[in-house]
């Protein structure tokens, strides 16, 4: 019985342990929620979808293949080579067999070290190849999705998408798949020289393998769980990071800084718990693998020592002390495999879950696109026409109802009316950055839906309410990438939208810096830099909202100059809070709740004495007595 109980007291303990893995895997209250099966694509379809992106560099990775069985060699001979120099100094001593045993063993190492830095160097490279046209691929199709679709999705999650996820799918190519196919094999060539030498011994260490398999099983269950949190928590992080940091002039000026700092705090908290809670599964999982190897190599320790003691002779095999020492390597080589297969699952899985929000994204079906007749609109005279055109963003909430208005080429329309009244809305689809519900809008007399969108949105220049400015330089903002334009051309813009007196006097001229959303400029320097954004891409139709809203006397009186320059360029629809900025347009829609109340010219509409009347008297009054 004593000597039964070195091995009695092991398995109690390893019994012991699952008992209470087993106990505690069953108490999770809602395992499904718990565990985070809430994708939605089958791993079927992701794999598939995946492949796609690795199959361009099929003779990489087959490469790759044949160099890991040779690091592999290293591996399963190592053992092998200790266990044959044990007995070498047990038994009858050579030197010159240590020497050539010691020989091979550096040999093997080396080509294992080459290989595997191969390995490494080929799989970065391809790795690389595949996130560069995974980014691509995602930023393009974000490129085409519509407005409305674009509103849904906040911009921090886009950047997760586009940086974290698609670098999930790249280390699961580059590192977890690799290495996972390598620790099968080692796993599957271990065993068989194991089974080879001594099948005993093999069979007491296989006695292990069902406790690691359900140490794993339950593991992976707290691991995945685990690391959803993470993930969750760092997108909600980075989406409220990229939205307050654009909004943190407006937390200062609001001195929210405490209250925003706590809400970050938050956040960040939870991410914090999260790692923790995923550090803690882990931790938890390691040392039991441990236990179990060290378990397994008391067994064969115990084993060993026995039959060197009393001649024990195991399924009728003799245990040799090369044998012990060479089973004492590849438990270490079968343990380390199985617990990596078992933690890189889990990557593999986070992979996945990155796929499948990558490939949602890539699903969204671009909901503003060309219809298969569209044509190609070369030139346009600049006639436009709203019939009867019904529009509104959430389905019942009508924004605009039944508006109707023609524009003639080289006309200029004005848009007024109160807050919310429809007119960014009329400017929008026009350019068909949404398509209407109802009626029809014509440019040319040609409905916009048969027209390509990029051929149609060639000749509108737009000049927004929001001036946006990225970073770059000035003539990097005016161009927007557009070719063969000399300084000249872009100074002679400048020029005509007035632009050039701010420009001249700065430093570096066009090739000033302009910083993110260009916050070094003023509101009226900016909306000058984006006339000539706008008159440079020489378009038939300029469509203007609010340009003179929020600017100094001295600017609106360049811009008021400018913006008559222009209206000879081609028809023009200016959207202004200020009426004297439109007095001299051809017609004046005037809106209310998404429909029009009256049109005509100033003199017309002031003879109505209407609503633009009161309007026009009022803005009259305030301006008479601020002076
Ligand atoms: N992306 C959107 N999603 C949902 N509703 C929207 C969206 N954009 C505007 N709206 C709604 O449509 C209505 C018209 O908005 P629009 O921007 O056209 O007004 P506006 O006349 O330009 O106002 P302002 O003079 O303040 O610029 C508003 O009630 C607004 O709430
Ligand atoms: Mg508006």
């Amino acid at each position: 019985m004593a000597e039964y109980l070195p091995i009695l007291i092991v398995g109690s303990i390893i019994g012991v342990f699952t008992l209470i893995f087993v106990i505690a895997f069953f108490c999770i209250k809602n395992k499904k929620a718990a565990i985070g099966y809430d994708r939605h694509m089958p791993d079927k379809e992701i794999i598939s979808r995946l492949l796609v992106y690795a199959k361009p560099f099929w003779k990489d990775f087959v490469v790759v293949f044949f160099i890991m069985l040779l690091s592999i060699g290293h591996n399963i001979l190592s053992p092998l080579l200790v266990g044959h120099i044990e007995e070498l100094v047990k038994g009858q001593f050579q030197l010159s067999t240590l020497f050539a045993l010691v020989a091979f063993y550096g040999v093997i190492l080396l080509i294992s070290l080459v290989c595997t830095y191969a390995q490494a160097l080929i799989l970065q490279k391809t790795g690389q190849k595949i996130l560069s046209k995974l980014r691509l691929d995602i930023f393009t199709h974000i490129e085409s999705l519509s407005h409305e679709q674009l509103n849904n999705i906040p911009v921090g999650k886009l950047v997760t998408r586009v940086t974290n996820d698609t670098n999930a799918i790249s280390m699961m190519f580059t590192n977890v798949l690799v290495t996972m196919v390598k620790n099968c094999m080692v796993l599957f060539g271990v065993l068989i020289s194991m089974l080879v030498i001594n099948y005993g011994m093999t069979l007491v260490l296989l006695c292990f393998v069902p406790f690691v398999v359900l140490f794993t099983v339950i593991f992976r269950k707290f691991s995945r769980k685990a690391h959803r949190a993470v993930t969750d928590s760092r997108t909600d992080l980075n989406t409220f990071l990229s939205e307050n940091l654009s909004g943190m002039k407006i937390t200062q000026i609001f001195n929210r800084e405490t209250a925003k700092m706590d809400e970050f705090h938050t956040k960040s908290v939870a991410l914090t718990k999260a790692r923790r809670q995923r550090m803690f599964v882990f931790g938890i999982f390691r040392p039991m693998v441990y236990m179990l190897y060290i378990s397994t190599v008391l067994c064969l320790l115990y084993l060993g020592a026995k039959s060197y003691i009393q001649d024990f002779t195991l399924l009728g095999q003799v245990i040799t002390s090369g044998t012990v020492v060479t089973f004492y390597m590849y438990a270490s080589r079968f343990f380390d495999p199985i617990q990596t297969l078992a933690e890189q699952f889990d990557t593999l899985q986070s992979a996945f879950a990155s796929s499948e929000k990558i490939f949602t994204i890539l699903d969204m079906v671009p909901e503003v696109v060309d219809e298969p007749d569209a044509i190609d609109l070369p030139q346009i005279r600049g006639e436009i026409e709203f019939k009867d055109v019904w529009f509104a963003y959430k389905p019942d909430e009508w924004v605009l109802q039944g508006v109707s208005f023609k524009v003639e080429p080289k006309q200029t329309v004005a848009f007024v009316g109160s807050t919310g009244s429809g007119k960014t809305t009329i400017l929008s689809l026009i350019c068909r950055n949404y398509d209407i519900q109802k009626g029809q809008i014509l440019i040319d007399g040609i409905d916009i839906k048969k027209i390509k969108i990029s051929s149609l949105r060639r000749h509108f220049g737009q000049m927004l309410q929001d001036v946006f400015l990225f970073s770059g330089t000035i003539r990097s903002n005016i161009l927007l990438r557009m070719e063969g334009v000399s300084d000249e051309e872009v100074m002679e813009a400048c020029r005509y939208v007035n632009a050039d007196s701010f420009i001249t006097k700065l430093e570096a001229g066009l090739d000033e810096p302009v910083r993110e959303r260009g916050n070094n400029f003023s509101a009226g320097q900016r909306q000058l830099l984006s006339f000539a954004r706008t008159i440079i891409h020489k378009p038939s139709v300029m469509i203007l909202d609010e340009a003179t809203a929020n600017i100094d006397t001295e600017t609106e009186v360049l811009i008021q100059d400018s913006l008559e320059k222009m209206k000879n360029i081609g028809t023009m629809l200016i959207v202004a809070h200020r009426l004297s900025t439109i007095q001299h347009s051809d017609n004046i829609i005037l809106l209310s709740h998404g429909k029009i109340l009256e049109q005509g010219t100033h003199q017309e509409l002031l003879a109505q004495k209407g609503r633009y009347y009161n309007l026009y008297t009022l803005q009259y009054h305030k301006q008479q007595l601020s002076q």
